[in-house]
């Protein structure tokens, strides 16, 4: 059945065409059919002039991103466009909420556009891993110019209604209510006899050097590494400068559709929804409350405290920080301070913006001061005697029904949990550094937390901008478990024969923002080295962590002492090969009686990336992670995953489980190692004929 997501009205010589598709009027085929019928019946009836108006919250935010894989549907995008661009009357949209994507190509081939203030315009086809496929790379450099349309769609980010209006994306701002203000100007334009006009025949206005396409080519292979989209775009942008419309619409159209079948764009429009499932928690009932959360106590004003208090206090909700000494105190709220001058000086945030926000925030010495808040987040020292007598005080102090978050990175929150008289109210909050940047946030369930509790913080984190992935207790929760498996191969490929350069370099070729040895030297090799004499692994009693342990007792702790499994440059912190490391390896290997070896990327990319594969899916297996996509989510959001390869989870499918489960045997094999063993969900998907994407499903 056709849904009526489409509705045509003619007021007094206004042809208004309504659209009503939630919850973004994403443009479905009910919806592409709907507006060439409405151009049908306005063609021949008395309107002189049509407006584009839309329903909601929102104009339209682009393609449906569903409708993409399936059997494509007339009319096209692009037929619609077209259609509207050459309809012989005046064409209007009035825009507010989001004008993105498709939205924004069908609105461009308007022949006026007027959005409320604050409106947000883009093109973000590239993070979906697409190129805009309805004209975008052809339209909007001829209205804001080459320069400006290619920094647009390459980064995807949009811009909003003041600037549209200062680059010339927009012909007006809307005062006041959108119906009443589109519908006055759109009588305004009938009055003044406003002419059709074609967006497709303005001139290109190229950029201000002529090496720009060059320049930005380059820049973009080095950034963008292994993607295909933004290559294309570049190309299409540069395209538009002395190409007639049609000629570069028939380009970029080939691009698009290359670009739209790539496994690249399948994986990240699978993140896309991924991201968005993640609060969808197939055992708590659609019916259970949400509790109020209007004030906030963070418990420790260190580094991750104060990028804790930052996200609360950026949504508006009062935070009051605890310490237990004045001078941490002031240290702590002088970091934030500092912390929001860089970001005004970067130009991310207003001067005014950033007061209001530190007017959220105060501090204390004295718990008696937190007694009435609706939430505490612990992030104190990383020691449970620590939090645990934190929580002690917080179960003494704190009111009925607030609730009690730890950030920990690896402690089991069932124990914390256990010393207060009100378990169900505990839960963990596992924040990722810099807590005010990183989008992920491990919501850590305790087996006594309740149902409300958990589903009042899921929908907090979105509140305070977060990415929440619901996870249940083990030793490092989703992502630091998966990490360590991660880590350990990279430790036994080393002592195995192969360089830190080596295996950074693969990893990073491979797509992983940066490889594991970088990451544990920019982390602080002393991290992990505390971690393990706090579960008693004591020097030099396990071989893969041989080099590690070696390093900080030499005081190579990473970038911050200048060496660690690189030498790092003062000034410029650029990495270099050391040999004192790769010597240092040898004789390691020698001592542990390993046998060196060559080894090539291929090896290090499987055995790092298989790793975290078989890890996840036993942690999906025990119910850590409600469904694979949420694995996915934590890894791709918290340890630089390359998103156009979907996450470990999506990756496994790609390669099919039948020759995964080939090269786990062969793994187990070759090394001797247990931990090869494949994953028993693995086989048991295997046998069923399934993959491990199905389990999505039914999440
Ligand atoms: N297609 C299908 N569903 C969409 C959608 C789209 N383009 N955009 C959003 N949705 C769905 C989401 O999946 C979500 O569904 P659930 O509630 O079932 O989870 C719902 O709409 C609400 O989305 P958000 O939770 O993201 O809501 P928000 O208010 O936080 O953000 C938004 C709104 C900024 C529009 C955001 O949804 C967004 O960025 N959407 C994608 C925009 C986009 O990428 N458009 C380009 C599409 S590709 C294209 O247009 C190609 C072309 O050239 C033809």
């Amino acid at each position: 059945m056709q849904e009526h997501t489409v509705r045509y009205e003619l007021d007094n010589g206004l042809g208004i065409i309504h659209i009503d598709n939630p919850p973004v009027n994403a443009l479905s085929h009910s919806v592409r059919a709907g507006i060439m019928d409405a151009l049908a019946q306005a063609r021949s009836d008395s309107s002189q002039l049509l407006l584009l108006l839309c329903a909601g919250k929102t104009f339209i935010a682009g393609a449906d991103i569903s409708e993409f894989g399936k059997p494509p549907q007339a009319p096209s995008l692009p037929d619609v466009i077209t259609a509207l661009e050459t309809f012989p009357k005046p064409v209007a949209a009035a825009l507010h909420g989001n004008a993105l994507g498709g939205g924004l190509e069908l609105a461009m081939a308007a022949h006026y556009r007027a959005a409320l203030a604050g409106t947000r315009l883009g093109l973000p086809e590239v993070k979906l891993g697409l190129l805009p496929g309805a004209g975008g790379t052809q339209r909007l450099p001829r209205l804001v110019g080459a320069e400006r349309a290619l920094k647009m769609i390459s980064s995807g980010a949009p811009i909003e209604a003041n600037s549209a209006l200062e680059y010339g994306l927009i012909d007006h701002i809307l005062e006041g209510e959108l119906a009443p203000g589109a519908i006055e100007w759109a009588r305004q334009l009938i009055a003044e006899k406003a002419p059709t006009r074609i967006t497709g025949a303005l001139p290109v206005a190229p950029p201000s050097q002529p090496d720009f396409f060059s320049k930005h080519h380059q820049q973009t292979a080095r950034k963008t590494r292994g993607q295909i989209a933004p290559g294309y775009i570049t190309d299409l942008v540069e395209l538009s400068l002395d190409t007639p419309l049609e000629e570069g619409l028939k380009r970029e159209r080939e691009y698009f559709l290359a670009c739209r079948d790539s496994p690249q764009s399948a994986a990240l429009r699978y993140v896309f929804f991924a991201e968005r499932a993640t609060t969808k928690l197939p055992d708590i009932a659609p019916e259970t409350p949400v509790r109020a959360i209007d004030s906030v106590a963070i418990i420790g004003a260190g580094t991750m405290g104060g990028g804790i208090a930052m996200c609360f206090a950026n949504a508006g909700i009062p935070v009051t920080l605890v310490e237990t000494r004045q001078d941490y105190l002031d240290n702590g709220l002088e970091k934030i301070s500092q912390n929001y001058a860089n970001s005004v000086a970067r130009g991310r945030f207003s001067a005014a913006q950033v007061d209001s926000w530190l007017g959220n925030i105060s501090g204390t010495l004295d718990y008696n001061d937190i007694a009435g808040v609706d939430l505490v987040v612990e992030a104190v020292f990383e020691n449970m005697e620590v939090k645990q007598e934190v929580f002690r005080k917080l179960d003494n102090v704190c009111k009925p029904g607030c609730i009690l978050a730890t950030n920990t990175s690896y402690l089991d929150v069932n124990v914390i949990a256990g010393t207060t008289r009100r378990p169900q109210d505990v839960i963990g909050a596992h924040f990722f550094s810099p807590a005010n940047i990183m989008k992920l946030l491990e919501v850590v369930r305790a087996e006594k937390t309740a149902p409300d509790v958990i589903k009042t913080f899921m929908k907090l984190a979105k509140t305070i901008g977060k990415i929440p992935v619901a996870v249940g207790v083990c030793h490092g929760f989703v992502g630091n478990r998966m990490l360590k498996a991660y880590g350990r191969q990279a430790q036994l490929l080393l002592l195995e024969g192969a360089t830190p350069t080596q295996i950074d370099n693969a990893m990073e070729q491979w797509g992983m923002a940066m490889g594991p040895l970088a990451v544990g030297d920019l982390a602080g090799l002393d991290i992990g080295y505390r971690s393990r004499r706090d579960q008693g692994i004591t020097s030099g009693s396990v071989a893969e962590f041989a080099l590690a342990d070696a390093l900080v007792e030499m005081e190579r702790l990473g970038q911050k002492s200048g060496a660690g499994y690189y030498r790092y440059d003062p000034v410029t912190r650029a990495r270099a090969a050391d040999p004192d490391v790769e010597s240092l390896l040898k004789t390691i290997a020698k001592q542990w009686q390993v046998s060196q070896r060559a080894i090539d990327d291929d090896e290090i990319v499987d055995r790092l990336v298989l790793a975290l594969v078989n890890e996840g899916a036993a942690i999906v297996e025990e119910g850590i992670a409600a469904r694979p996509s949420d694995v996915d989510v934590v890894y791709l959001n918290g340890y630089g995953f390359p998103a156009w390869r979907g996450g470990p989870m999506f990756y496994a499918d790609t390669l099919g489980l039948a020759a995964l489960l080939e090269r786990l045997q062969t793994l187990q094999q070759s090394t001797g190692d247990s931990f090869w063993t494949p994953a028993p969900l693995l086989r048991r998907l295997h046998d069923q004929g399934l993959t491990i994407g199905s389990l999505n499903q039914t999440g």
